[in-house]
């Protein structure tokens, strides 16, 4: 290779090199792969078989290291980066607001319009990611509620209820009940918060 071709190649590379940092994006977390799999699961199979279902990738995140925290970033803000980006609802990035299912479903707990039955598939697998997502937070129990006498049992009744309240979430979005789905999204944000606290 000539003097020339090797500058240009390398000059070529400095500047892919620039682009590629420049479109850099956050990534969803290592999890959402399985979270996703087994979302696409939550119409089919009920708690057991789910539950079962999450048990086993609640192991292969251990294994790979990866903690009930990777599994909750999928709730935050979908956003450009840097840093661990939430899924976000709906597959184009913004085009619901708030673009993040923690915020969404907050949202739909303190009022549903009608707008947000054009929006119903959408809200739909929100509501199946956090059917998934409980089925594999209850075999995550944190170090602190395993010290806690009756800590786990009180951790598995809350992610039963995320579970259910998910489901209520689905089967209301499906009646178009605007009530409904208020309820069900109220019932929802409860079950994280009371596992928060
Ligand atoms: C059974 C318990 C449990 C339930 C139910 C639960 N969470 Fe969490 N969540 C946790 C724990 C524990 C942490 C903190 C993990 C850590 O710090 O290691 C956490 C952390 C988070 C975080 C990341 C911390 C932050 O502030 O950004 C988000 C986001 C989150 N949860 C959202 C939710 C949402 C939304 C729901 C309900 C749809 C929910 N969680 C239901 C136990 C739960």
């Amino acid at each position: 290779m000539s003097k020339q071709c090797v500058m240009v190649v390398g000059i070529g590379l400095v500047l892919m090199t620039g682009v590629g940092m420049l479109v850099v994006r956050a990534d969803e977390s290592p999890a959402a792969p399985d979270v996703k799999k087994l979302a696409d699961q939550v119409g089919k199979k009920d708690w057991a078989a789910l539950s079962r279902e999450g048990q086993t990738i609640a192991k292969k995140l251990d294994e790979q290291k990866l903690e009930l925290l990777d599994v909750m970033y999928l709730f935050r803000f979908r956003k450009k980066g840097p840093g661990v980006s939430g899924i976000g609802v709906g597959e184009t990035p913004g085009a619901i607001v708030p673009d993040g299912i923690e915020a969404k479903t907050l949202k739909l707990s303190k009022v549903v319009q009608p707008a947000d039955l054009d929006k119903a598939a959408d809200l739909k697998r929100m509501a199946e990611i956090s059917a998934a997502v409980a089925a594999i937070t209850i075999h995550m129990p944190n170090d602190n509620v395993k010290q806690v006498p009756g800590g786990i049992k009180k951790w598995q009744r809350i992610s039963r209820e995320m579970h259910d309240a998910s489901k209520d979430l689905i089967k209301a979005l499906d009646a178009k009940n605007l009530v409904q789905i208020k309820t069900a999204a109220t019932k929802l944000q409860n079950s994280c918060t009371r596992c928060h606290r």
